[in-house]
């Protein structure tokens, strides 16, 4: 694990491991998978590979990416959507070819259900798997939305979102009766399927999770505590966050 003194310089790092990542690939003449999380951790990695973008012609012409997740039900265009996150906080401002871009439908209902999940995993393994996967980490353990619970060999899958989640979510939603009682989300196994996986966590109302996460016993109680048996997993912490770690 890595602490920094602030999510700025760390965020900063981490962008830049990213593009290292799809220069290469570039060189190499090859894909870059990349696997994306939403939320208020990542938005300076997004920021931050925008400007190398526009300043220092990085191009995401390579880059093939997922989404952990999505709200459901949820229509794209609604402000709320991890669709209009994305493309508002990084696609509308780079050169990834539209049909690169993967999110969870957020529309989809009932029996079209099981077969689009299958088909997202299938859709990642066709590219060859997730070369680098970014993630958050919610008070309940969750990554993506996988909560408490959640099985060490899950894949894509709808799941019901915890309580705690909906709470820290009602803000952005005008009150927790808005914010949607289930989601659809990538598994553990489909995080553990990636070739590097980095976890960022800022400020001081992560710090217990943070703990629980990479102190505590390996359980399904606390899904992020799977990430302990990944080979090439690392947390990208604040001070404010990493401030329970002994
Ligand atoms: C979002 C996601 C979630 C968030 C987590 C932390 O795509 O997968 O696991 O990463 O809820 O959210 P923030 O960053 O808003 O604290």
């Amino acid at each position: 694990n890595v602490i920094f003194d602030d999510s700025n310089t760390a965020s900063i790092k981490v962008a830049e491991e990213i593009a290292t990542l799809i220069r290469k690939k570039q060189k190499a003449d090859k894909t870059c998978v990349l696997g994306l999380a939403t939320g208020s951790s990542p938005i300076r990695v997004y920021e931050e590979l925008v400007r190398m973008h526009k300043e220092e012609g990085l191009s995401f012409s390579n880059v093939v990416t997922f989404n952990l997740d999505e709200y459901l039900p949820m229509e794209k265009d609604n402000r709320q959507s991890y669709w209009y996150f994305m493309h508002e906080h990084l696609f509308n401002h780079i050169d990834i070819p539209k049909e690169n871009v993967h999110i969870p439908d957020g529309t989809i209902t009932g029996d079209q259900v099981l077969e689009y999940c299958l088909a997202y995993e299938k859709r990642i393994r066709e590219f060859g798997g997730l070369d680098f996967q970014l993630l958050g980490i919610g008070r309940t353990g969750h990554i993506g939305f996988n909560e408490p619970g959640s099985h060490y060999n899950s894949g894509t899958r709808v799941i019901t979102l915890d309580h705690i989640t909906r709470v820290d979510a009602a803000p952005s939603f005008l009150g927790i009766d808005h914010v949607p009682r289930k989601a659809i989300t990538m598994g553990i196994a489909t995080v553990r399927s990636a070739k590097r996986i980095v976890l960022l966590g800022w400020g001081q109302n992560k710090a217990e999770i943070i703990k629980k996460t990479v102190e505590g016993e390996i359980s399904s109680h606390v899904p992020a505590t799977y990430l302990q048996q990944h080979k090439n997993c690392t947390f990208v912490l604040d001070t404010g966050a990493g401030s329970e770690l002994t």
